[in-house]
């Protein structure tokens, strides 16, 4: 079977019988990922963007005109699929397609439209995020998550967004790492100095007495409020166009136990158990989003040694990471996994092609000893906005030289989708 009449399959979804749950057949996924805020630009109506503006931003540098991908996406997308992959993991932009509370841009859904249809034309299957940490600055001036109509207006969101998108949608996510605030604080001091004035300057600058992003509010009121999002936009999103698999995805290290492992498995609970708990209840499979590896004693994270070799983020290179994030999801979740993220910063694509080969040979390690793994995402697919790093870390399978907009795959990136698994997968749908 060729990769074309793979995808041929796979948009001849869905199969149904009186029998048999709903079936979308999908090749392993074989992508590299990317997010609107990172790599778009110009999104003005967004949360960040006022964030990375004022005085005491703790933020490198404004994200501009990032890799200007809202206007190039054809020749970007086109460019993934030339080079043998078979899907994009992109995000769609609440703060685009209501960027004034309550008004709809058709002009942000008629993008995107045409987004999900030149993925089609190149044979990728299109994987979305519904919300990858940008949010509409209107929504962050009430609060955010700790709104008081928080659900409500997300499901809002989801339910104008799914029903205009939703029958050109491949595979999707609700939410990107909605744990990751739970990730960066367990067994660290506490918040970062200066983020409580940078959050109060936004809100003055709003007019407001509050602003809540990504990473701020209290870490289990907003887990608890984002947990009840995710389960109702699952209905909402199934209630519309398209049957395609459903998830969400978090952000994972590989926690390894360095003598007893209570430390290690209060962190597990802490930061991904309600979550893992929530996916099996909810969805279709989980994302695993995992980089490197924690040590955790009795006294918590151990220190990495000063002679391992580190990442150009200052984490580990560990590679292997990927295995044992992807048991410890599927053993939780009981579900089909997708690496949704892995990846390393490096300007030294010899280190990447190190990591790559590594991280696939994880990848079928747990495969073999039966983990339901059904895709990989490398991140990132373009030298993109590393949120508060600025552009300095390089994640991209291809550079981009922001002046001249212009983009060149790196070796990393033939290799990586040179070592593409065969084969598809006919996913039952929870319905
Ligand atoms: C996020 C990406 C980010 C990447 C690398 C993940 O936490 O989903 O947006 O760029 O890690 O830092």
């Amino acid at each position: 079977m060729t990769r074309r009449t793979v995808l041929a399959a796979a948009t001849a979804w869905p199969v149904r019988s009186a029998f048999a749950a709903p079936c979308r057949t999908l090749p392993f996924l074989w992508g590299a990922a990317s997010s609107g805020y990172q790599v778009e630009g110009d999104e003005r109506a967004a949360d960040i963007r006022i964030l990375e503006r004022v005085p005491s931003t703790l933020f490198r540098e404004p994200a501009g005109l990032a890799d200007d991908h809202y206007r190039r996406y054809r020749e970007d997308i086109a460019l993934l699929a030339w080079l043998g992959f078979n899907s994009f993991r992109f995000s769609l932009e609440w703060a685009r397609i209501e960027p004034e509370k309550g008004v709809i841009s058709r002009d942000a859904l008629a993008h995107y439209r045409d987004v999900l249809r030149c993925c089609h034309e190149h044979d990728l299957v299109p994987c979305v995020t519904y919300s990858h940490f940008a949010n509409p600055a209107w929504f962050a001036a009430e609060g955010g998550w700790e709104a008081r109509d928080a659900v409500d207006r997300f499901l809002r969101y989801c339910d104008v967004t799914s029903r205009a998108l939703g029958d050109l949608i491949g595979i999707a996510a609700t939410f990107n790492e909605p744990d990751l605030h739970k990730l960066l604080l367990w067994g660290r001091p506490g918040e970062p100095a200066g983020k409580q004035a940078m959050l109060s300057e936004a809100a003055r600058q709003c007019g407001s007495d509050r602003f809540g992003y990504y990473l701020s509010g209290d870490p289990q009121r907003v887990e608890d409020r984002m947990i009840a999002a995710h389960r109702r936009a699952i209905g909402v999103i199934r209630s519309g166009p398209g049957q395609y698999p459903l998830g969400v995805t978090l952000a994972m290290t590989d926690d390894q136990a360095v003598g007893p492992p209570g430390r290690r498995d209060e962190k597990r609970r802490y930061v991904y158990e309600n979550w893992l708990v929530a996916a099996r209840e909810s969805a279709d499979f989980v994302g695993v989003q995992v980089y490197t590896r924690n040590l955790i004693g009795p006294a918590g994270i151990v220190p990495t040694s000063a002679s391992s070799e580190k990442t150009a983020m200052g984490w580990e290179f560990y590679p292997d990471c990927v295995e044992g994030a992807c048991r410890y999801a599927a053993s939780v979740a009981r579900l089909p996994v997708v690496v949704t993220e892995n990846g390393i910063a490096t300007d030294d694509d010899a280190q990447r092609q190190h990591y790559i080969r590594s991280a696939v040979a994880a990848l079928e390690r747990a495969r073999r000893d039966g983990v339901d793994i059904r895709g990989y995402y490398h991140w990132s697919f373009l030298d993109s906005y590393e949120w508060s790093a600025g552009y300095a870390p390089h994640m991209g399978l291809v550079s981009v030289n922001r002046a001249m907009q212009a983009r060149v795959p790196k070796p990393s990136a033939a290799l990586l989708a040179g070592l593409k698994l065969p084969g598809s997968v006919c996913w039952k749908l929870v319905r």
